[in-house]
């Protein structure tokens, strides 16, 4: 049997600004779309406009832009496990910033017990289930650590053992006080991996992301068991974008308290 041939992906015409590029943060970038003869403009950001249109997040930043944070991420937290002789397959994972399934793909495509994803947009489950159908065991659109909001009992009912987050920490993305929440929802013990862009280790940063996740390598809730710089992805003008990957363990919850 030679089996159906994957159906080939409708292709954007994508557009990319042609003038000084470097004058605009990360957050702010956007590129153009030729849709029915006309130009959209959408930053890259706004990533329910790009959600909503099916293919368009994996042309832009996947075959365009070469990121290869979902599979690098993963397999950070593979080889860390490995090399301690635990078993991947056993994890009840979180996935936190969980957009249209990538990581949560690869996950699956390794093998583990459990994935739940989690985003703030509701496009994102959307274009989960219609992209990548079953590939999570639930996925949840809520918005984690609002002040005065009481920890959620559905999620601690999944008995986490860890928590994963890919390209979506700072930046105006996920900011402290959500990850700070998403993480204690992770048993102690437990696994926990990111990635982060290099310049959120270096002391001249004093944005909120960069000083949490500093205060948080160098306290006692998460002990560091592999970084690595990589090549996350291109800047739209082909510059390469490093970011660090990290693999730890959880030893505690992060208190309120704690500055970032
Ligand atoms: C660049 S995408 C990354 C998606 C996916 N992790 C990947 O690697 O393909 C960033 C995602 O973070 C989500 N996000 C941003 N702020 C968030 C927040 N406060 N809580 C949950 N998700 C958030 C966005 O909606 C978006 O889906």
């Amino acid at each position: 049997m030679t089996g159906i041939p994957p159906r080939p992906r409708f292709r954007h015409r994508i557009r990319f600004p042609a003038a000084d590029p470097h004058s605009l943060a990360q957050d702010e970038a956007h590129f153009s779309l030729v849709e029915d003869g006309k130009e959209v403009s959408i930053r890259f950001h706004d990533y329910g406009a790009i959600y909503e249109r099916p293919g368009l997040y994996e042309q832009l930043f996947y075959d365009r832009l070469k990121c290869q944070s979902p599979e690098k991420v993963v397999d950070i937290l593979r080889y860390t496990m490995e090399t301690g002789r635990e078993n991947f397959s056993e994890l009840r994972v979180l996935e936190f910033g969980a957009g249209n399934g990538m990581v949560g793909e690869e996950l699956a495509r390794h093998g583990v017990a459990r994935i739940v994803g989690l985003d703030i947009l509701e496009e994102a489950k959307m274009a989960t289930d219609r992209d990548r159908p079953g590939i999570y065991d639930e996925y949840y659109v809520r918005e984690l650590g609002m002040p005065g909001t009481e920890p959620r009992p559905e999620l601690y009912e999944w008995r986490f053992n860890c928590l994963i987050t890919v390209a979506a920490l700072g930046f105006g993305d996920i900011p402290p006080s959500a990850f700070r929440e998403a993480f204690n929802y992770v048993e102690d013990g437990g696994w926990i991996a990111f990635n982060i862009k290099e310049t959120f280790l270096d002391n001249r940063d004093t944005s909120g992301f960069s000083v949490f996740i500093k205060n948080l390598i160098l306290t006692e809730y998460l002990d560091i068991h592999h970084l690595e710089r990589y090549q996350h992805r291109l800047s739209i003008d082909g510059r390469p974008l490093y970011y660090f990957g990290l693999a730890g363990r959880k030893n505690a919850n992060i208190p309120e308290s704690f500055g970032s």
